[in-house]
């Protein structure tokens, strides 16, 4: 039996898990499979129960389970906490516990939603991006950082950007290989004009690339790289980047969707993985079931085919949610002048009920 911890978070994360698990039942039903689910507290849930954003407890769980599924983390509420309890460090934490370093942030414009992005259809018509982000380096993790007083009273903050070449070798492999199951086209972003992790990078990077001669290979700059997707983001197949470049080039191109409530992702290591939607916890719709669960119902899809290679049942999850779209069915963050103007929940029972083998 595939064991999945689930951890609905924050604000709209409840909301969105609630329609994800929804799909997944569907998904046992029409398959004959059984999932056992697991629910746990994590981010300002858990801070407000038990003062730290992630329990051991949780931590363990997330271990023993085949995959995990996340809501979202964060709030105003505990924006005035110190740094180390904050509810983002619970994303960190499970991160870094688990050894997730690949994280799978694929970028498609559904058919029915060309019209629903600030660009113009021809732009945006048929983009299929992978960004694969690298998820456990970086400046996110490095060290020494800190907050520090100056000689005279005033303040330093700092934090380090570094990448050592087995982080930069087994993050390119991974872009490698799921290019392979793709256009075979390969972007890696940096800043190799500045920064010298970014010329080790560039050079491991290159190094990999040998292995993939089948795979076309191309170096951009980061700042280069923003205005491509928004110029002409068809060039793009697979995006291979660091934490910090990958997390604002993610949500730079998930508006090409229309929404970040569209973007699902997979966080992936060598023995575990998570899935969760891009977007953040949204407080201001937050228990008003304005929410687009789409991303945390394709987060599902990537889970049956990633973990449990269940292909045809991810294709099926992903073929309803087109369907549903196809029909005209919006939420908030998709509609267009209030036209079949559909809640979460709704939108969650319309894809569930659309599901078919
Ligand atoms: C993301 C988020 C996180 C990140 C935050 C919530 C820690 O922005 O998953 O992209 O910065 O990685
Ligand atoms: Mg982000």
């Amino acid at each position: 039996m595939y064991k999945i911890l689930v951890l609905p978070g924050d604000g709209i994360g409840e909301e969105v898990v609630c329609e994800a698990l929804k799909v997944l039942k569907r998904v046992e039903s029409i398959a004959h499979l059984k999932f056992e689910t697991k629910e746990a507290l994590v981010g300002g849930a858990s801070i407000d129960k038990n003062g730290v954003p992630i329990t051991e407890d949780v931590l363990k769980a997330a271990k023993n389970s085949d995959a995990v599924l996340l809501g979202a983390v964060g709030g105003q509420k505990w924006d005035q906490l110190e740094y180390k309890i904050r509810p983002e460090q619970a994303l960190l934490a499970l991160r870094k516990e688990l050894g997730l370093y690949a994280n799978l942030r694929p970028v498609a414009v559904d058919p029915s939603l060309t019209d629903a992005s600030s660009l113009k259809r021809e732009v945006i018509e048929g983009v299929d991006i992978l960004v694969v982000r690298e998820l456990t380096g970086g400046i996110y993790f490095g060290t020494p950082k800190g907050i520090e007083k100056n000689k005279d009273g005033s303040e330093r903050g700092f934090n380090t950007e570094v990448y050592s070449t087995h982080e930069i070798e087994r993050i390119a492999k991974k872009a490698f290989e799921l290019a392979r199951k793709r256009k075979r086209k390969i972007t890696s972003v940096d800043k190799a004009n500045i920064l010298e992790s970014s010329i080790l990078w560039r050079k491991v990077v290159t190094e990999i690339g040998k292995r993939f001669p089948d795979v076309q290979l191309s170096h951009i700059y980061v700042d280069n790289c923003a205005m491509q997707l928004i110029r002409n983001p068809k060039q793009f197949d697979v995006i291979v980047t660091t934490n910090l470049f990958g997390d604002i080039l993610s949500d730079e191109a998930a508006m090409l969707t229309g929404s970040i409530g569209m973007l699902p992702s997979a966080s992936l290591g060598d023995h575990h993985a998570l899935y969760e939607p891009v977007h953040g916890s949204a407080p201001d719709i937050a228990g008003k079931g304005q929410a687009n669960p789409i991303a945390a119902i394709l987060s599902v899809a990537m889970m049956l085919r990633c973990t449990f290679q269940l292909h045809d049942l991810a294709l099926a999850v992903e073929m309803a949610v087109r369907q549903v779209l196809k029909e005209g069915f919006r939420t908030a963050d998709i509609c267009q002048d209030g036209v079949n103007l559909t809640s979460c929940s709704e939108m969650g029972n319309l894809v569930a009920k659309e599901i078919k083998v």
